[in-house]
């Protein structure tokens, strides 16, 4: 076919022809010349967030070069996805370098609904050469609890869906799965030869030589008394006042996603027998909040809460909480946590001086929780404009008007919002903002003309007062 295009030559036509042709033909060839040589995969169980470590060894068989690696997920993992990483690892075992790569959506869907993701390469990887990938995938929600509901004193137990064989668009010569439980505890596993458990590894593998699109279906059944702790709401206001702070107040609904409490509760069991009653339950959080911190408080509806305990040092300060009862699955809290802190510290000017911006962190301060929708509100300045955000992942993103106490025009906030946050998006984030220092003196100006006003209402009134008197007087 290309020798026939370039035989009726030159028309542009043809020419986009045969260009659509090559990247049609080289796409569809990379797919079968790549080759995985070895795949060692790590599945973390031991809390509710689930991470994946994937390290592939992958090598180009083919006779063009290829910067595109694909990665594979079977339909059920894709909603509880939170987070794909990818990077490349360099240099000696003892100096060890790892560089990120792009990871973006790759359309369309493979056999089975497989959905698939495609790595960039920094440099393409020619015949002949081998490449060594390091994949971190975080998957949430993917513990089903069974049974699913359990009393007080019951330990919770719950189910893990995979496929003993790595999931691929590429032929797999070596691999193995690791698996680590939350507990020795474990009910059941499915058997895929060879399996061996110790402890709490349970380890898949070696499998060799396993063909593309392979997949095998495993059930891994296991104590996990780790709290499940789900935010299902949470929204940060962040407000930025040129006057020396930044406040900050965080709405949270919270609620235990474990199995549910079967039965009615018992505060003398639970608090009479600790080690055994309340096992599945949780009681304690700890936010972590940034140094410096200060006029932190804790309340819900009906007040301050007073458990709570706030440590400051250096480098952090963390915030002990007690919700007013402990979270057993399927109850839900809701509180309100806030707090000040310095300007100087989140607050910079861009490098041109043109602009400044604030540098906060995004995620959720809460350890070890998911978030299923966070909402971040970042208010500015009144009279900033043309807000942009810098964030290390996608984001949606809309304006809003608010207004407080002496804004004339409104304050813009910027509305930032990600749904299945994991502790692993804690990362900065920047808003710039366009500002003009004389609006800086507008709020001032405000409050003397109120009070050279309120000044002239007194000198009003007592010069008024004077004259009822004069008159009244004579
Ligand atoms: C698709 O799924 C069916 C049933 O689970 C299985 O038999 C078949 O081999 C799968 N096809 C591919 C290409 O994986
Ligand atoms: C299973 O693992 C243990 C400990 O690592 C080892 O001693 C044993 O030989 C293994 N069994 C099999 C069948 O591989
Ligand atoms: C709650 O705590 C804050 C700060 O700790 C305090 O200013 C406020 O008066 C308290 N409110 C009540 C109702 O106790
Ligand atoms: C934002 O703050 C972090 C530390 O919290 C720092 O590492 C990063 O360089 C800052 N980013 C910008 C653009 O200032």
């Amino acid at each position: 076919m290309a020798t026939d295009l370039k035989i009726r030559n030159a028309s542009i036509f043809s020419l986009l022809l045969f260009l659509s042709f090559l990247l049609g033909s080289s796409s569809a060839a990379t797919d079968h010349d790549l080759r995985i040589t070895n795949a060692e995969r790590r599945i973390d169980l031991s809390s509710h967030i689930i991470k994946v470590f994937l390290t592939l060894k992958v090598e180009n068989k083919g006779t063009s070069p290829t910067s595109e690696v694909i990665l594979a997920f079977p339909p059920a993992q894709i909603d509880h996805l939170a987070l794909l990483k990818a990077a490349v690892s360099g240099g000696k075992k003892k100096k060890k370098t790892y560089t990120s790569l792009d990871v973006n959506p790759k359309l369309p869907d493979g056999p089975n609904g497989t959905k698939y993701f495609s790595v960039t390469l920094l440099n393409p990887l020619k015949a002949n050469e081998a490449v060594t990938l390091e994949i971190l995938y975080i998957l949430t929600k993917s513990l089903e609890p069974f049974p699913s509901e359990i009393s007080q004193s019951e330990s919770q137990l719950v189910y893990y869906r995979d496929s003993a064989i790595i999931l691929s668009p590429y032929h797999i010569e070596q691999q193995a799965t690791f698996i680590r439980t939350a507990s020795t505890k474990v009910e059941s596993y499915t058997n895929v030869e060879p399996t061996n458990r110790s402890g709490l590894e349970l380890k898949y593998g070696p499998y060799v030589d396993q063909p593309p699109h392979s997949f095998s279906p495993i059930i891994v059944h296991f104590e996990n008394n780790n709290p499940f702790v789900v935010i299902e709401d949470l929204v940060r206001e962040v407000e930025i006042s040129h006057w020396g702070s930044v406040q900050v107040r965080e709405q949270y609904t919270l609620s235990h996603a474990g199995a549910r409490l079967k039965g009615a509760f018992s505060r003398v069991d639970y608090q009479s027998k600790p080690s055994v009653s309340g096992v599945a339950s949780f009681k304690q959080l700890l936010a972590r909040l940034p140094p410096r911190v200060n006029s932190v408080y804790y309340r819900d509806e009906i007040g301050n809460i007073s458990t709570s305990h706030l440590r400051l040092d250096l480098k952090k300060s963390e915030l002990e909480i007690e919700p007013r009862y402990p979270l057993f699955g399927g109850w839900r809290a809701t509180f309100v946590i806030g707090y000040r802190v310095p300007l100087e510290d989140f607050l910079y000017e861009s490098t041109d001086g043109k602009q400044r911006y604030l540098n906060f962190t995004f995620g959720c301060p809460m350890a070890e929780t998911v978030v299923n929708k966070l909402t971040i509100k970042v208010a500015l300045p009144e009279g900033s404009k043309n807000p942009t955000v810098v964030a290390p992942f996608t984001l949606e993103q809309h304006l809003e008007t608010t207004y407080s106490y002496l804004d004339i025009m409104g304050r813009t906030v910027v509305v930032l919002e990600k749904k299945n946050v994991v502790p692993e998006h804690n990362s900065p984030f920047q808003v710039y903002y366009d500002f003009n220092p004389a609006f800086m003196l507008v709020e001032p100006l405000i409050l003397v003309s109120i009070f050279v006003l309120f000044f002239l209402a007194c000198i009003a009134y007592l010069h008024g007062d004077i004259s009822i008197q004069k008159h009244k007087t004579p």
